[in-house]
């Protein structure tokens, strides 16, 4: 990757990893992911905006070799997750005389993820500003997006933040700025759902916080840099409403086919009510997928045949993730499928506490579904819907 030039002295310095296919062991990263670190250069003092994770680290520091920087003065560290902070034990080789520029939170966490030391730190408050001769930082605490110590910092002089994780997506491109508005948009509601949604009150908060900033770039540590930073606000402030979509996410698993049928007769009857379904199967989903529905699906149906006497694995882990999400959706239910027994309706339901939904009656049919368990889910679809067409955005 070779450095590239944001505004006069301001260089974007990252890696971009057009390999990466999982994220925590946990998230698929279909289009792979960039760790973004910029240069800014004052007339007095040198600063590096965060790093990059430590795979990448050749990479980034040829990079900053490129810039033939004689000294850095500050790291800042807006988060201390190592894709970001990861390489700043190497840069402080590189440039001994250089202080990791950050809040006490942070500087905690990297002191036991990094092994860094007191005086290799310089503490900063909410706020604060940092002089850099014709170039002014400020810190902005942005605390949970997604870690508590998070914050961004803000160039005023060039109006660009430097959100780090805050306003980001998942993708390897080539292009410093965002080409395509409608991709970029999609890519980085994926990268809500997966890390931000369960904190969108804390990020309410921190909006309200940026409203006072004018604001000509975001510049986040994953991703294309926004050029028209409002469509990314924009999208957030739908993402972290009260709204929701028309919608029902059904995530399901049929060993035998049972299951299978009951879902398809599901989706036909929302499709009849005139609501958008969206019926997953998770023997071969994407969990980003699943993420992404998330954000703004009025209602939830588990569905899951029951095997070893409880819910299938994969339904169980869905909804253990569902639940850990904190989705705003309106109303839930699970169906199930059994053969001779077991509890897996109650073990689903008992997995939901985070969501603050309406519980439909849930569903529970004998083998392969028959014509009176068809009149019952006719009366189910129906409550069902009537509650999405009562508590979606309308
Ligand atoms: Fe991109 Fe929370 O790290």
């Amino acid at each position: 990757m070779a450095v590239r030039k944001l505004t006069e002295d301001v260089f974007s310095v990252g890696a971009i990893d057009w390999d990466r296919k999982m994220f925590d062991d946990l998230i698929p990263l279909p289009d792979g992911t960039s760790y973004n670190s910029y240069v800014i250069m004052g007339s007095d003092k040198t600063a590096l905006i965060d790093t990059v994770e430590p795979n990448k680290k050749e990479e980034f520091l040829n990079n900053l070799k490129a810039l033939n920087l004689k000294k850095i003065d500050y790291i800042i560290s807006n988060h201390a997750e190592q894709d970001h902070s990861g390489s700043i034990p190497d840069v402080l080789k590189l440039y001994p005389m250089a202080k990791v520029v950050t809040n006490a939170k942070c500087k905690s966490f990297l002191k036991e993820f990094l092994l860094l030391k007191d005086e290799d730190f310089i503490e900063i408050k909410d706020g604060e500003e940092l002089p850099l001769g014709g170039k002014t930082l400020k810190f902005i605490f942005t605390p949970w997006v997604h870690w508590p110590e998070t914050m961004s910092t803000y160039l005023i002089e060039d109006k660009i933040l430097f959100s780090c994780d805050f306003f980001g997506s998942h993708r390897a491109t080539s292009h410093l700025f965002v080409e395509d508005e409608h991709r970029v948009i999609v890519d980085a509601k994926r990268y809500y759902a997966e890390i931000m949604m369960p904190f969108r009150v804390s990020i309410r908060k921190n909006m309200e916080k940026l409203e006072q900033y004018n604001i000509n770039y975001i510049a986040p540590s994953h991703g294309p840099v926004y050029q028209n930073p409002k469509i990314i606000l924009d999208a957030y402030r739908n993402w972290i409403s009260e709204d929701v979509e028309k919608k029902v996410l059904i995530p399901y698993i049929s060993m035998h086919g049972s299951t299978k049928r009951i879902v398809e007769y599901l989706t036909d009857k929302f499709v009849d009510e005139g609501i958008e379904v969206i019926p997953i199967n998770l023997s071969v989903a994407d969990v980003g997928q699943i993420a992404m529905e998330l954000v703004d699906a009025a209602g939830v149906i588990f569905a899951t045949p029951y095997v070893l006497a409880g819910a299938h694995p994969l339904v169980v882990s869905t909804a253990y993730f569902a639940n850990a999400l904190r989705p705003k959706v309106k109303v839930v239910s699970i169906v199930a499928s059994y053969g001779w027994g077991g509890v897996g309706v109650k073990q689903i339901q008992g997995m939901l506490p985070n969501i603050k939904a309406e519980l439909v009656e849930p569903l529970l049919i004998k083998g392969y579904p028959k014509a009176e368990d068809f009149k019952k889910l006719d009366k189910f679809s129906k409550v069902f819907s009537d509650k999405i067409k009562k508590g979606g955005a309308l």
